[in-house]
């Protein structure tokens, strides 16, 4: 009986949530920044570009009866902390602000419905950091923590916080980036049977326990592969 809002449902990882939610019985709003691009037949399209508050409101404002708070959208340009300032935002401002966006236009909606689940995408990259991923990493490790947070704001009123890590998967995010890939469809189905399971966090990927364990351990030993010897 779930109703669920994926953003960015028009390509890659969400387009899988979307079309998974939907096989599984669901009501789906499929939230794009251009609805015209959606390839999702029984979903309802919702114009939402996460950065646009009016957007956000709007969106929350028709779909009052979710239950399922799918934050998915996300980007990753390779912005350098040290590089262009507009670009380290740009990561901040989808990956964290308008994400934390959604939760805040939703919380009451979750609510109205029961409590409810959110569930945030962020990535293995959330507890470490690689060459040409910094302004991102630094973006999901809030991401993450955001998560962390949100669930204690939000536990009063019953809803399910569940973050969700994963390396690589077959996106177009990853094109070009060398590495084992993991089909977005087990991303999707691992993390919707890990929500349905009641779980806080899904790791996804045998690479995110590894990095998750690394954190237990001294940071040069991880970092080896990374700087110069
Ligand atoms: N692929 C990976 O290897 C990987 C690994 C770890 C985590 N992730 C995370 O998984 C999530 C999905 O990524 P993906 O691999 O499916 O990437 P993708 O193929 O690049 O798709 C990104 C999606 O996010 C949407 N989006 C971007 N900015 C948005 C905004 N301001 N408002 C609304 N939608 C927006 C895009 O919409 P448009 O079509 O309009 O651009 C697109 O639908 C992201 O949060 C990403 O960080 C991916």
């Amino acid at each position: 009986m779930t109703t669920a809002l994926v953003t960015g449902a028009g390509r890659g990882l969400g387009r899988h949530f979307a079309a998974e939610l939907l096989a599984r019985g669901a009501t789906v709003y499929a939230g794009a920044r251009d609805p015209g691009t959606l390839d999702l037949p029984g979903a309802r399209p919702v114009a939402l570009d996460i950065t646009d508050p009016d957007a956000v409101a709007a969106a929350a404002a028709l779909a009052g009866d979710v239950d399922l708070l799918v934050n998915n959208a996300g980007i990753s340009t390779g912005a350098q902390l040290l590089g262009d300032l507009e670009g380290v935002r740009a990561e901040m401002d989808v990956n964290l602000w308008g994400t934390l966006s959604m939760v805040r236009a939703f919380a009451p909606v979750l609510a109205a419905n029961g409590g409810g689940t959110v569930v945030n995408v962020a990535s293995a990259l959330s507890w470490f950091s690689a060459p040409g991923a910094g302004a991102y990493a630094v973006s999901k490790a809030a991401n993450w923590n955001m998560s962390n947070a949100l669930r204690l704001e939000l536990a009063a009123q019953g809803t399910q916080v569940t973050s969700v890590h994963l390396g690589l998967a077959d996106t177009d995010m990853a094109r070009g980036v060398q590495g084992p890939k993991t089909d977005p469809a087990v991303v999707v189905r691992r993390t919707l049977d890990a929500v349905e399971a009641g779980e806080l966090e899904v790791v996804v990927d045998a690479w995110s326990a590894m990095v998750k364990a690394s954190l237990a351990g001294d940071p040069r030993a991880f970092y080896a592969r990374f700087l110069p010897a």
